[in-house]
Order: C-alpha cells, then sequence, then structure tokens
C-alpha cells in the first residue's frame, strides 16, 4: 500500500467523507477515509497504486486533487529529510521529466520571494527535465497546512506535506461548479437546486454513464443536467407544466442541457402527478434522485379533490357537447397532501422500481428542535447509507441515501413524520420556528 494526500474543497465538510467513499465504493476501491477532519482540508490515506489514486478523485466534487506522498513533517528540515532517506528510486524515475513546483496553503501562504527559497531548498532532487509552467509531465507540490490566519503566526507552517501530483478532481480540471452555476444557466426558477450540492449528490447516488435516472420532482431540472453530466441518461416529471415548459418557449430543461452539450443526455421531461405515475413499471429506473416538494417554494399537491362527493358529482360535466375531463383544456383538480405521505410513496416507488443494488437520494427537511433519528423516513428494502446534514437556521436539509437491498434483507419500514406526527414543516417555516408541531 502507498501513501496518498487529498486536497479537499473548503466547502460542505460535512458532505467529503461521504463523497469519497461513495466514488470508492463506485471504482470497487477499499480505503479507510476515517481519518477525515472536518477542519482541515488534507486527508491522508492508503491505496494500491496510483491508477486507483487516480479513479478515486475523479469524479470527486468535494476534492481538489491526490498526491503521492514524497516527504512530510512539522519543519522543512524534517520533510527533505524523509524524501532524501525514501525517495531515492522516486527522484531518479522522475529526474528527465518536465516538471514545475507549486504551493497549496491552508490559512496560511508564502510570499513569492519565500516560495522561490523553498524551491531553491528541494535542489537536491537535481531534477534535470525542463521547468514547463503550462504543460509539465510532473507537478510537484508543496502543501502548507497553517494554524491560524495571522501575519505574524502564519509565517510558520505547522505542517508540511511534499507531493507528486497523481490526479486532479472533477471539481478542479473541468471547473464544474463553476460551469453549472445557476447563475450562469439560462433556464432557472425559485425552485432550482445549486449546482455544487446538485453534482454531489449524482456522486452520493452513483449516477454511472448510461444509468437511468429519474427525478420526479424535475421542476427545473437541476439534478437532471447535473446526471447527465456524469453520464446518465435523465427523465424527469412535474405535476407543474410551466416548470418544464420554461420561459416563453425560448429556455426551458432542454435549451439547458443543449447550453451544457449533454442533449444525447435527455430522454424527456413529462407533466405528472407522482402519486398517480405512469412510468410503465417494467420501465428501467437506475436511480431516483430528487428534491420533493415540501411546500416552501412552492406547493405539494396531488390530483383528487378536496371534497370527493362534490367532484363525483361534476364527473360527467359537458362543455361544448364534450365530456369536460376528456377535453384538452381540462384541468384537473388537486388536493393538498402531506410531506410524511409523499416521502413515504417515494420510498414505496424505488423499492419497487430500482433494482438490487440502485440508490434512491433526496433531500428532505427537518426542523433542529423537533429532529430525532427516528423521523427519517425507513422502508424493508431500502438501507439507508447516508443521512447527510445541511444546517440552516433553526432548520436543517438532509440529504438521504438509500440503496435497494436484496430478497434477504428485511430492515424497518416506518414513516417517521408521521409516527412523530408532524405535520407542518412550512407553516413552522413562514412562522420562524417560533411554535412546536405537538
Ligand atoms: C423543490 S421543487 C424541486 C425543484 C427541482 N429540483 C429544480 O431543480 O427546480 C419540487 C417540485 O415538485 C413539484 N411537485 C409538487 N407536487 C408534485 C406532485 N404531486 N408530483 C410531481 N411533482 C410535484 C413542484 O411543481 C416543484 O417543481
Amino acid at each position: 500500500m502507498k501513501e496518498y494526500l487529498i486536497l479537499l474543497a473548503q466547502a460542505y465538510p460535512q458532505f467529503r467523507q461521504a463523497e469519497l467513499e461513495s466514488l470508492a465504493e463506485l471504482h470497487d476501491i477499499q480505503v479507510d477515509l476515517s481519518h477525515h477532519n472536518e477542519s482541515k482540508p488534507f486527508l491522508k490515506i492508503k491505496l494500491e497504486n496510483d491508477e486507483q489514486a487516480k479513479k478515486l478523485i475523479s469524479r470527486a466534487i468535494l476534492a481538489k486533487a491526490i498526491f503521492e506522498i514524497w516527504g512530510e513533517g512539522e519543519d522543512y528540515e524534517s520533510v527533505h529529510k524523509q524524501i532524501k532517506i525514501t525517495c531515492q528510486d522516486k527522484i531518479k524515475k522522475y529526474e528527465r521529466s518536465s516538471f514545475k513546483f507549486q504551493f497549496e496553503g491552508f490559512k496560511g501562504r508564502q510570499t513569492n520571494s519565500a516560495q522561490r527559497d523553498t524551491i531553491e531548498s528541494f535542489s537536491y532532487l537535481d531534477f534535470k527535465g525542463k521547468i514547463d509552467l503550462k504543460h509539465p509531465e510532473e507537478v510537484f507540490t508543496v502543501l502548507e497546512d497553517y494554524e491560524v490566519f495571522n501575519q505574524e503566526k502564519a509565517q510558520k507552517p505547522e505542517y508540511i506535506w511534499f507531493g507528486r501530483e497523481i490526479g486532479l478532481s472533477e471539481r478542479s480540471k473541468n471547473k464544474v461548479v463553476e460551469v453549472y452555476d445557476l447563475k450562469k444557466r439560462g433556464y432557472i426558477g425559485t425552485t432550482s437546486f445549486e449546482a455544487e450540492l446538485s453534482l454531489v449528490t449524482c456522486n452520493l447516488a452513483q449516477v454511472k454513464p448510461g444509468n437511468i435516472v429519474y427525478d420526479p420532482f424535475a421542476g427545473t431540472g437541476s439534478f437532471l443536467v447535473t446526471a447527465a453530466h456524469f453520464g446518465g441518461l435523465t427523465i424527469g416529471s412535474d405535476i407543474d407544466v410551466r416548470m418544464l415548459n420554461g420561459k416563453n418557449g425560448s429556455s426551458n430543461i432542454k435549451t439547458n442541457f443543449k447550453d451544457y452539450g449533454v442533449y444525447p443526455q435527455f430522454l424527456d421531461v413529462l407533466t405528472m402527478d407522482f402519486t398517480h405515475n405512469a412510468l410503465r413499471e417494467n420501465f428501467t429506473i437506475d436511480t431516483i434522485i430528487c428534491d420533493p416538494p415540501y411546500g416552501v417554494r412552492e406547493g405539494l399537491r396531488v390530483l383528487g379533490a378536496r371534497d370527493e362527493a362534490k367532484a363525483a358529482g361534476r364527473e360527467n360535466n359537458i362543455v361544448d357537447g364534450e365530456i369536460a375531463y376528456l377535453r384538452r383544456d381540462f384541468v384537473a383538480p388537486k388536493k393538498p397532501y402531506q410531506l410524511a405521505d409523499m416521502l413515504k410513496d417515494i420510498l414505496q416507488f424505488a423499492s419497487e422500481r430500482l433494482p438490487v443494488g440502485g440508490k434512491l437520494a433526496f433531500w428532505m427537511p427537518t426542523a433542529d428542535d423537533e429532529f430525532q433519528e427516528t423521523v427519517l423516513p425507513q422502508h424493508a428494502k431500502l438501507k439507508l447509507e447516508y443521512n447527510l446534514v445541511q444546517q440552516f437556521h433553526k432548520w436543517s436539509r438532509r440529504l438521504l441515501v438509500y440503496v435497494k437491498m436484496d430478497e434477504s434483507y428485511v430492515g424497518e419500514t416506518r414513516n417517521g413524520m408521521k409516527d412523530l406526527n408532524i405535520k407542518n414543516f412550512r407553516d413552522r417555516y413562514f412562522k420562524g420556528f417560533s411554535y412546536r408541531s405537538k
């Protein structure tokens, strides 16, 4: 086993380890990530070889790069000593490669002239290859961890690594967080889900090239485009046709796909109430990703009438000689629905439609003062793999990732919100969580 250092993004630290774990599983890589520290962007791990390192990092959104560690220590003296003792073979191997040096600092950085001195201190490596700042064959990186950002104290890092860059992540290589940034997207709406966490959601759901990915609450299609980025063949549905049609026909989900160059990954979007799902039962769905409606920016409604008896009386209404509900301009009545019931429906649907090993990933809001583990919905055929929390003021959004289990698995079925009598996230949200549900 060889030692590697991952440089993590300084974003969503609570999601970073899970993302790497999920990617390791996706690529069938055994790795211990338990030394991850949310307050630091450095993670030392052991892997079999560089190929594994490249694979592990290549799709990552919350990691930047991975390095083969040549030396490390609390001061440069220790780093140099270690390199001289342990890296003679490596030094020989890269002796004639073109190369460059670069610096990565956490909570501090060296001045340009100090960096030049530091590079000089590595002169014993005696590399004979050409220095190439644009397209070097090898990139040697000095990574420094400064404890506090304070001009005086930050002059000396508390820990240093020196390594050879093995691979860059999707975040660094293709700048995907910027590419999919909502501010630059042609068609967005109030419900659009931010790019970075949409991409992370796809990694946690292990969207693979050629997978059929379904978002039952597609809205403006944020998860569809990011799933397409990872090669998913995407299909979406939404009860609100206006979401799918977009603005004046000029920008919509389809034009977003075209703008991002992922149009071949677009299967279709359709207007449909999730609770009256029309996708044929044997239509294969490999992955389900969504942000279900919880009523804050959009209504949670399903087809049906509040007053069934009254609606039944109108069933055979005739308009201009035609049965009303058969006319193209018929607007089907809708009734309010509970988030708890919708979550139960999503789990049931996933348990029936996903293949064994298929993933369901969705976001669920919870009020902090009412949260307990048992509020999370469960289904006997789905195993909850991740419950990752994004904290807001007095409430949180949780990314829940489930995997469909085989016949031998018998888990618990639980409609947590209903069991705990939590009905009104929307009301509590708008009233600043000033009262409790019960
Ligand atoms: C939180 S938004 C999802 C937004 C989406 N992720 C996006 O990027 O815009 C929830 C969506 O669910 C839709 N919705 C509400 N009730 C629905 C139902 N019964 N069936 C299908 N979609 C529904 C809403 O119209 C809304 O677009």
